[in-house]
Parts: structure tokens; sequence; C-alpha cells
């Protein structure tokens, strides 16, 4: 378990690294790859790939703040005409970060073409480079997943949008990864207990009405491919009251399975 830290200003992220410190987590990750606006215009997540002095600066002093291992998520570079990964790469790790994410596109990208996992390749075989690396984008099944191992060899692969209503997408990683087949698919019934279990937990961690907004998006993935699916998902998007939400997701079973 991480805890990942964003900002622009170094003492202030040297600050948090300390104070995250306290809470014991297993490391300390830095987040050099969020494009959102109002993050990276103002100089942080991606907006550090406009100042790689700074970058590697910011680095240097939060490893020196924590025992911790701290790792770093970043991305190719700021846009194509700044694919500067391979060389940074190199000199992040010289800052002494133990792992390094690279989500293979451009803050200019955003989430739009297909990540360039050539390029992520070319770092991880970089003979200088010793420190794990992690690919990261659009992997969305075993099959992309085994891919970027063989074909990449990359130490770990990280998952981001292919998890909404699919949690138990790296177990099936997994299953593929050591049985060379794909695990037998979740049962409609299987799918409503875990989404009920994953919603309750949301409602508990965050509350009402944040827990059920940002269940929204998993629901409609949970159940995606249902033939006359619409009006349940219109009411699964619209409906605020937890014990309702529960309830269509109980009526899911009964009208699908
Ligand atoms: C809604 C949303 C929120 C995200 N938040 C974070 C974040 O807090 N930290 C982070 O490192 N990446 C974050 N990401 C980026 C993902 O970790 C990942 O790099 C990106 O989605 C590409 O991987 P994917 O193709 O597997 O989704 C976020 C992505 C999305 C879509």
């Amino acid at each position: 378990m991480g805890i990942q830290l964003y900002g622009h200003n170094i003492d202030a992220m040297a600050e948090s690294a300390k104070i995250a410190t306290e809470a014991k987590p297993d490391l300390i990750d830095i987040n050099y790859g969020c494009p959102v606006k109002k993050i990276a215009n103002r100089g942080a997540g991606a907006g550090m790939l406009r100042d790689i002095p700074k970058m590697i600066k910011m680095t240097e002093e939060i490893v020196k703040a924590t025992n911790l291992p701290v790792t770093v998520k970043t991305r190719l570079g700021w846009d194509s005409d700044n694919l500067v990964i391979e060389d940074l790469a190199e000199r992040l790790q010289d800052t002494g970060i133990k792992a390094l994410t690279i989500h293979g596109r451009t803050r200019a990208q955003m989430y739009r073409g297909n990540a360039d996992w050539e390029l992520i390749g070319k770092v991880k075989n970089n003979p200088r480079i010793h420190i794990p690396i992690i690919g990261n984008g659009d992997i969305d099944s075993p099959q992309k997943a085994k891919e970027a191992f063989d074909k990449y060899g990359v130490d770990g692969v990280m998952i981001g949008r292919a998890t909404y209503g699919r949690p138990f997408i790296f177990k099936e990683i997994r299953h593929f990864l050591d049985y060379g087949g794909e695990m037998p698919p979740l049962s409609l019934k299987e799918k409503v207990d875990l989404a009920k279990l994953h919603f309750n937990k949301s409602v508990e961690y965050k509350g009402c009405p944040r827990g059920v907004y940002e269940m929204r998006r998993h629901l409609i993935s949970y159940f995606k491919g249902i033939p006359h699916f619409k009006e349940m998902r219109m009411k699964l998007v619209t409906t605020i009251e937890p014990e309702k939400v529960l309830e269509l997701i109980d009526e899911i079973y009964k009208q699908f399975g």
C-alpha cells in the first residue's frame, strides 16, 4: 500500500513525504503523470515534465525526507516534441527511487491515442536501467498483460480504467499467466454480489453521496453488455439513496439472471 503525492512546491512535497511516512505505508509514490488541466498547468503532476531539473530536485528532496522506498509515476514527456522519458528514467534512477511506472502517453495526449509500449520497452531494455520498470496504458485483458511482460520485458504492469466494474481483472491476469488459459467468466450472481460489496465499501468509506456517485461508472461497467439494460442503467446512474441502489442491483439478478 503506497501513498501518492503530487504538487509543484519542493518544500511542501518534502514536508508531505514526512507526514505520509508517519502513516507507515509500504512506499511513497510521486505523481508526475496527472494530465488534468488545473493540476498540470500549475506545474504539478505531468506539469513537472516541463521542468525536468525541478522534477529531479524534488525527487531528491523527497528521497531524503523519508526512509521509505520512493517510487515515481510519469508519462513519456509533455508532448510529442519532448519525448524525454529515456533520459529522464536514468536521471530519476540516479536520485535513488526504487521503481518507475511509465504511462505510455504524453501529457498532450491526455488519454487519447494508443499508449506507446515500444518506448516503454526501450526504457526497460536500456542496460543502464536497473530499477524495476512498471508499464502502464491500455491494458484491458490478460492477453495484453502477458504481451507487456513477454514483448516489452517490463517488471510489472499497472492497470487503471480496465478495473472499472472489473476489479477481478488482476485475478484473471494472474490465472492467465500461471495456467495459460482464461479463468471461467464470473456468473451474473457473482457479479451482483461483488458489485454490492464494492458499493457498500464505497459508501462506508466515502459516505453519501460521494461514495454513490463514484460507484456509478463501476456499476454500469459491471453489467456492460446485458441486452435491454438501458432502463436499468438509467436508474443506476440517477438513484442516490444507497438502499435503493442496492435494491436495483438485486433487481438486475431478478430481471436478467
Ligand atoms: C479517473 C482517473 C483518475 C486517475 N487518478 C490517478 C491518480 O490519482 N494517480 C495516478 O498515478 N494515476 C491516476 N490515473 C491514471 C491511471 O493510473 C493510468 O495511468 C491511466 O489511466 C492509463 O492507464 P489505463 O490505460 O490502464 O487506464 C487516473 C486515471 C483516471 C481515468
